[in-house]
């Protein structure tokens, strides 16, 4: 350290000199401090800001370009505008969809809350599409049921047309600037600050438009950065997808959980990976082989394709496998919605009926959209408990919490999804688990209370990383390694895998990982260095792959998402557990561990719901 100045309108700016050169660290101080301004980083900011405390808001894009806003069609909660719906349906059909890894308190939690947060958004400005009484209409989505799985499929899924996530998102972004969240946008989240005692104190981000380090003490941090599916060539995330939050952890020593759970959404536009909705499907669109037929009424004869997201995709790969897919190279499927009719696409589907034209050259009126199932959404991230506390087991405490830090939304893993999301699910997490945040937030913070001193040096690892990939004279470009990666993934570790695929991806991972060490960055500057941030999300990306391609190899059993040929069957009896991996970035090693799934409810309302055999 060099030296103390102070900057207008900041905190105090502490001069470092690395490597011979000059760096700053701006100092903040916040109550709480919230990374990432998706639907969930958003609803833990308004909530918050609602309970007095001084809450910022990191987010490397601005907040309304967040990935929430490509979610289409729905969010789901148990509200009955559509006929009679009930939380213990809506919770028999979560567990059930999680292939019995979810937590089941948690499930509650979040099945009971949903209700509440729709009307919350609805109060909050959501423009939700209605029926013909003025209520919020809800569509039909996968493997969402009444009657406990025996009756017919609920309409559950509240949606505003296929752009729910882009209404929800501007609705919540303004609640957040009515209620005073301070935003800092286009700052990159680096690395959490923890102390000795293993409490998280703050966060280290850099100002994309100037290259400064800023160094946020809070007396909490809310992780809501999102998935990491970048990991794949072909996925319907955003580019910015790149799972910082995770990769944060892991480099703090704590562990991610259940990250061997990939969901392939059944259907991504051929080549180009654009989301279709499966409100599609539940409007009543279905899809054909190269036959015509309707094959998911082979796979799935009760519910067909309005089965779980998992099943359907699975059924479409052995179609294509088999030689039944469409296409002159026989290897994708066809989504019909033609005979839906002009008046219900331009008025529920109208964001599809444009994507479908513009990346696949199709009027949905008239032909049916060529789909092939692409990486959505990951089950797995940090393990929390459904207060949104992050957890990291310890000797007799499989759920010992680590203090002063939260995770939410796609970033954190609850675990509601278990090993398979049934879709509109996850709308109801980020708000639902963004708002348990705040909520523990506020109850045990006291709102500018003073702030212990830091560790010393706090940060300063980051710092000396990002100068030397700055200036390190490495010979690898960044692309060149991110599509090695993405393409290991992409063939080893996609909708089927073996233990063979899986130990020949992981040794195409790790020389990735190796390959880091050679990493070139064209750009020395601070200024806008998108070559240095693409090379800090690579190094994120890779240790989320490695975390996810280890906890599949070594689970020796099928269960949701994660469909293993050489191990068929789901074997609760060995792996009704969740997978822990602990990554070491520096070392290049893995250790995984195992904590159990929750297997009571939350209140006496409603009984565990013991594993039966998941048939749609
Ligand atoms: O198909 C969809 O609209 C996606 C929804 C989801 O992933 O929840």
């Amino acid at each position: 350290m060099s030296g103390q100045e102070h900057i207008e309108g900041t905190g105090p700016v502490t001069s470092y000199a690395i490597g011979g050169r000059a760096y700053k660290i701006i100092e903040h101080e916040h109550d709480v401090v919230i990374v990432g301004a998706g639907g969930a980083g958003l609803r833990a900011a308004v909530g918050c800001a609602q309970a007095g405390l001084r809450a910022a808001c990191i987010t490397k894009v601005f907040p309304t370009r967040s990935h929430t806003v490509a979610a289409q069609g729905g969010i789901a909660a148990a509200l009955g505008n559509m006929g009679p719906d009930d939380w213990r349906w809506h919770m028999f059909d979560t567990v059930k969809g999680s292939d019995w890894l979810g937590d089941q308190d948690a499930i509650e939690y979040l099945v009971r809350e949903a209700p509440r947060a729709i009307i919350e958004l609805e109060h909050w400005g959501t423009p939700f599409s209605r029926t013909e009484e003025g209520r919020i209409y809800q569509r039909a989505f996968g493997g969402m049921t009444t009657d406990f799985g025996k009756g017919p499929p609920a309409q559950r899924t509240c949606a505003a047309a296929d752009r729910t996530g882009h209404a929800m998102l501007h609705a919540m972004y303004g609640q957040a600037l009515r209620n005073k969240a301070e935003f800092y946008i286009e700052y990159f989240a680096l690395d959490l600050i923890m102390d000795d005692d293993g409490v998280c104190r703050g966060v280290v981000a850099l100002s994309m438009e100037d290259g400064c380090i800023h160094r946020f003490r809070a007396h909490a941090v809310i992780l809501a950065t999102g998935g990491y599916n970048r990991v794949y060539f072909s996925c319907t995330s955003a580019h910015i997808c790149t799972g910082d939050g995770t990769a944060m952890v892991m480099r703090a020593r704590l562990p991610v959980q259940d990250m061997e759970f990939v969901q392939f959404h059944p259907t991504g536009i051929y080549g180009a990976g654009i989301l279709i909705t499966e409100g599609v499907r539940g409007e009543g669109g279905y899809l054909t082989n190269a036959l015509g037929e309707r094959f998911m009424e082979r796979y799935a004869p009760h519910a067909k394709d309005l089965a779980s997201r998992d099943v359907v995709s699975r059924a479409m790969m052995i179609e294509i496998r088999e030689g039944r897919g469409v296409g002159k190279n026989h290897d994708h499927i066809y989504l019909h919605l033609d005979h839906l009719g002009e008046e219900v696409i331009r008025e529920r589907l109208p964001g599809i009926a444009e994507s479908a034209r513009i990346f696949a050259g199709v009027d949905v009126t008239k032909e049916p959209i060529p789909v092939i199932p692409t990486a959505h959404y990951n089950m797995g991230g940090i393990p929390t408990n459904y207060r949104a506390e992050v957890i990291c087991p310890r000797e007799g405490d499989p759920d010992a919490i680590v203090p002063g830090l939260f995770a939410c939304g796609e970033a954190a893993c609850a675990s509601v999804h278990g090993a398979n999301r049934l879709g509109s699910n996850s709308l109801t997490d980020l708000v639902v688990f963004g708002k348990a945040a705040a909520n523990r937030a506020a109850e045990t913070i006291t709102a500018g209370a003073p702030h212990k001193p830091l560790p010393k040096d706090a940060g300063l690892a980051i710092l000396e990383r990002i100068d030397q990939l700055r200036h390190k004279p490495g010979g690898t470009r960044t692309s060149k390694l991110r599509i090695a990666l993405q393409r290991a993934m992409q063939e080893d570790c996609a909708v089927f895998r073996t233990g063979e695929t899986l130990a020949e991806g992981r040794q195409r991972v790790e020389d990735v990982w190796r390959g880091l060490e050679d990493i070139a960055i064209a750009d020395t500057s601070l200024i806008w260095n998108t070559d240095l941030i693409e090379a800090l999300e690579l190094e994120n990306l890779v240790l989320n792959a490695v975390a996810t391609i280890h906890s599949a190899e070594a689970r020796t059993e099928s269960r949701g998402a994660h469909a293993r040929e050489d191990y068929p069957e789901r074997d609760d009896e060995n792996w009704m557990k969740h997978s822990l991996a602990f990554v070491d970035g520096e070392k290049r090693a893995v250790r995984l561990d195992y904590r159990p799934v929750h297997t009571w409810t939350l209140t006496d309302d409603i009984e565990f719901i013991p594993p039966q055999k998941r048939v749609y």
